[in-house]
């Protein structure tokens, strides 16, 4: 078999924002729109995987996966893996998962009355740093997204969260990442990286995928 093949590999992959409600009508949300997880679901497919994608609300129609599940919140989202992650062979973290939300969502629209509002946040779970840390763990690969010191910040979540590779990318107004057709990668692992330049999410995404297939190959395969 090719070197980058994942036939028959069980891929658990999220993607998307997540939106934090703070009552029916209004969020917290963030800037990413699903396309480059979504290549990335479609070229580990291609790839041989059978995918699972778990998505936050993007505007995108649904790429060819196995199965799709649709989730809102930070919360739905780890639910929605943590049920799942037995089964999977390989995860990959492309969400923007919002690290906090609101304590309480109101249960009617909040007013315009004070002058000020004050909103209390609490911790959201690491949907990342659980997959890592289950028994067995499947192979982790996380994303990080930096608006500075990439490297740095990129290799201390490989180390923290027990990864396996983490891709990072540098976010930010007028650069890739975030709801842009483009995007640029660098990728690490324990012993390597790898740059991969600025270019369409689409190719960027099957040049990552074969790079995670040689990674997961070489310790599961040989
Ligand atoms: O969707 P696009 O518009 O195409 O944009 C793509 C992207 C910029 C969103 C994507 O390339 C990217 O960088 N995704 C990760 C964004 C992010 O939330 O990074 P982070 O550094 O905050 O989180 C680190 C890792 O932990 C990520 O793999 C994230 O999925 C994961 N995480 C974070 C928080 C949390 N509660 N649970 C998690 O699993």
């Amino acid at each position: 078999p090719e070197a980058s093949s994942l036939k028959g590999v069980r891929v658990l992959l999220t993607a998307g924002p997540t939106r934090e409600p703070l009552d029916p009508v209004r969020f917290l949300g963030n800037r990413s729109s699903g396309r480059m997880g979504y290549a990335l679901a479609e070229s580990l497919a291609d790839l041989g995987a059978r995918v699972v994608l778990v998505s936050g609300p993007t505007a995108l129609t649904g790429p060819s996966v196995d199965e799709l599940v649709r989730v809102e919140t930070a919360l739905e989202m780890h639910a929605a893996v943590m049920s799942r992650v037995v089964d999977c062979d390989l995860f990959v973290a492309t969400a923007a998962v919002a690290d906090y939300r609101p304590e309480r969502a109101a249960e009617g629209k909040i007013k315009k009355s004070s002058e000020e509002l004050t909103l209390r946040l609490v911790r959201n779970p690491d949907i990342l740093s659980e997959v890592a840390a289950s028994t067995p763990a499947p192979f982790t690969v996380g994303f990080a997204a930096e608006t500075d010191r990439v490297a740095d910040y990129a290799l201390g979540k490989l180390r923290d969260k027990r990864l396996d590779m983490i891709a990072a990318n540098l976010v930010g107004a007028e650069r890739g990442g975030f709801e842009r057709d483009e995007n640029a990668l660098s990728v690490y692992w324990s012993d390597g990286s790898r740059d991969l330049p600025m270019m369409n999410k689409t190719r960027l995404a099957a040049e990552l995928a074969a790079l995670i297939a040689e990674r997961y190959r070489e310790r599961h395969v040989a």
